[in-house]
């Protein structure tokens, strides 16, 4: 950490938190002012968020060049609306963004400059608005108990590395928006904290996210020196864990983004007690779910529901709809029942009666005990064929999975939206089921660092049973694939 005790700290924090900048107050009596939220959503999902947007806050959102992030105006009484919204992993309030940002060519200057930065950013509304946002209240002793390592908590991480999905070895590095590293500017001097609690001093880090190869610095280098330079301005003291606050800088090519965290940890894994090898985000089945546009009374079926995230978190979102979720693994099942039940635990206590309108079944997805065409919409995430089943066996399975979807799915009116990783399998299975399936629409996402496909499907009015593809293999024959593999890990 730079801090080189002597520099001068013109200004105090509790000079740039007065808020002068606005003429009316909400009924709070606070002062309402506009500022830029930031959002990360998942990879691919950027319009469905903007959509949510636009339709629960009514403002537009501008998407960023920076794959898997949004902004979007508000003012500060719709702040609790944002922590609504079921798109979005983490938020941030804008402190500064810089379009075109013309870094020096050498690493010294360019650290210099950042540096300098830090006093000169215009820090006072999303001070404000951090604080109206309750952080010191509701503190929580540790965050992610990280310990002294040094993760940036945020969504990128998650959208890139850390789900805790589909498979942990990414392939191909989908896209190399990865934050690298995370500053260690732990402050050096460790002294008895909380000694004075009226005087407190606030604990802050500041976590980089850097992206594009033409950097002379590492996000470590620019976290450490820009963060120094915070400290001093502010005279917060630097806590890689317990701190109050986070400081975003955000380095995607020429793009520059100064946020506070709004979020203390990602929003992806609420509503999910019970996890699974392979459970995904539920803003990403939020995503995948609004694809498809559930309607009253839609019966909606996840034929290989793993943990069950995307029922679940269908159940909640779009209640007038009825689930069906259902998986060969019996570990699998037991986990949507006591996800179900944790839920409706939680529900009961807030007051609520009605149960979730959702089933789980025990069932091969080969031989849905589902009668034919009865089903509005199918949404699932297949196996991908690396920690959950083979590759090799996907030819067999997805032909087979396709059919037998297609049997249930209502014709002319009935949709599909199905998550894989294994494009090629699915490509070859779904230019054979022309007669059924009509591919409207492929959504490219990010499933823990590996790049996946999203396809939106459409029933044809095919009668099933009298195409080519659903007599070429009859059901029952192919779907022998043997117990055991396909099983999720213990
Ligand atoms: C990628 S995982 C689904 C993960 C789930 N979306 C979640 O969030 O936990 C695929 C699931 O397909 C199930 N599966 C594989 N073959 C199946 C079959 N023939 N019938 C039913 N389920 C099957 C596996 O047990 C696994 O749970
Ligand atoms: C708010 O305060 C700053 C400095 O404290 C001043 O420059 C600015 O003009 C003030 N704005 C309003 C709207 O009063
Ligand atoms: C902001 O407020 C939300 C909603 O009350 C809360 O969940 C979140 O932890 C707060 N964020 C911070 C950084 O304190
Ligand atoms: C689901 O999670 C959200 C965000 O943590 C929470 O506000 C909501 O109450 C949860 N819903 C249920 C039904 O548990
Ligand atoms: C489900 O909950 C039961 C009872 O709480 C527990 O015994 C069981 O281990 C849980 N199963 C899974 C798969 O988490």
């Amino acid at each position: 950490m730079s801090s080189q005790g002597d520099g001068a700290a013109e200004q105090h924090p509790e000079t740039k938190l007065s808020d002068n900048s606005s003429t009316e107050t909400d009924a709070t009596g606070g002062a309402i002012i506009t500022v830029t939220i930031g959002a990360t959503v998942p990879t691919g999902f950027e319009h469905t968020a903007a959509e949510e947007v636009k339709e629960k806050i009514g403002v537009d959102v501008r998407i960023s060049k920076d794959r898997g992030r949004i902004y979007f105006p508000i003012t500060t009484d719709k702040l609790f609306q944002v922590h609504l919204l079921r798109s979005v992993d983490n938020l941030f309030v804008v402190v500064e963004e810089y379009d075109q940002y013309q870094f020096k060519d050498s690493k010294e200057e360019t650290l210099a400059e950042l540096q300098e930065l830090a006093s000169k950013l215009p820090w006072t509304n999303a001070l404000e608005v951090w604080k109206l946002n309750g952080s010191l209240k509701k503190r929580k002793a540790h965050r992610r108990g990280n310990g002294n390592k040094v993760k940036p908590n945020s969504e990128t991480t998650d959208a890139t590395v850390a789900d805790t999905e589909q498979q942990e070895l990414p392939e191909a590095a989908e896209d190399q928006t990865k934050p690298e590293t995370t500053p260690d500017i732990e402050g050096s001097k460790q002294e008895s904290e909380d000694a004075a609690p009226k005087a407190k001093v606030l604990k802050f880090r500041v976590t980089c996210n850097r992206a594009g190869d033409k950097h002379s610095f590492s996000s470590n280098e620019a976290a450490r020196d820009f963060g120094g330079a915070v400290q001093e301005f502010f005279q917060w003291k630097a806590d890689m864990t317990k701190f109050d606050i986070e400081v975003l800088l955000n380095i995607h090519n020429q793009e520059v983004v100064i946020g506070i965290a709004l979020t203390e940890e990602s929003l992806h894994k609420r509503n999910i007690s019970h996890f699974g090898p392979t459970t995904l985000r539920p803003t990403l089945c939020y995503g995948m779910l609004r694809l498809c546009k559930p309607q009253a009374s839609d019966i909606i079926l996840d034929p290989m529901c793993g943990t069950g995230t995307i029922p679940l978190e269908g159940a909640i979102e779009f209640p007038s709809s009825f689930y069906i979720a259902g998986d060969n693994n019996d570990m699998a099942v037991n986990r949507v029942v006591n996800n179900t039940r944790h839920i409706q635990k939680r529900r009961a206590e807030m007051g609520s009666v009605s149960g979730l309108p959702i089933d789980t079944v025990r069932w091969d997805l080969c031989n849905l005990p589902i009668k034919t065409s009865s089903v509005d919409i199918i949404i699932t995430d297949m196996p991908f064929g690396k920690r959950m089943g083979s590759r090799k066996k996907n030819w067999d399975l997805y032909p087979s999975c396709l059919r037998e979807m297609a049997r249930v799915c209502r014709p002319g009116s009935g949709k599909a939206v199905l998550l894989t990783q294994d494009k090629k399998c699915f490509a070859k299975a779904i230019s054979r089921m022309g007669g059924l399936w009509r591919k409207l629409h492929t959504v490219w996402v990010n499933v823990g660092g590996l790049h996946a496909g999203v396809y939106l499907l459409k029933r044809t009015g095919a009668v099933f049973g009298q195409t080519p593809e659903d007599v070429y293999e009859s059901r029952g024959i192919v779907n022998t694939h043997e117990k055991g593999d396909d099983k999720e890990l213990p």
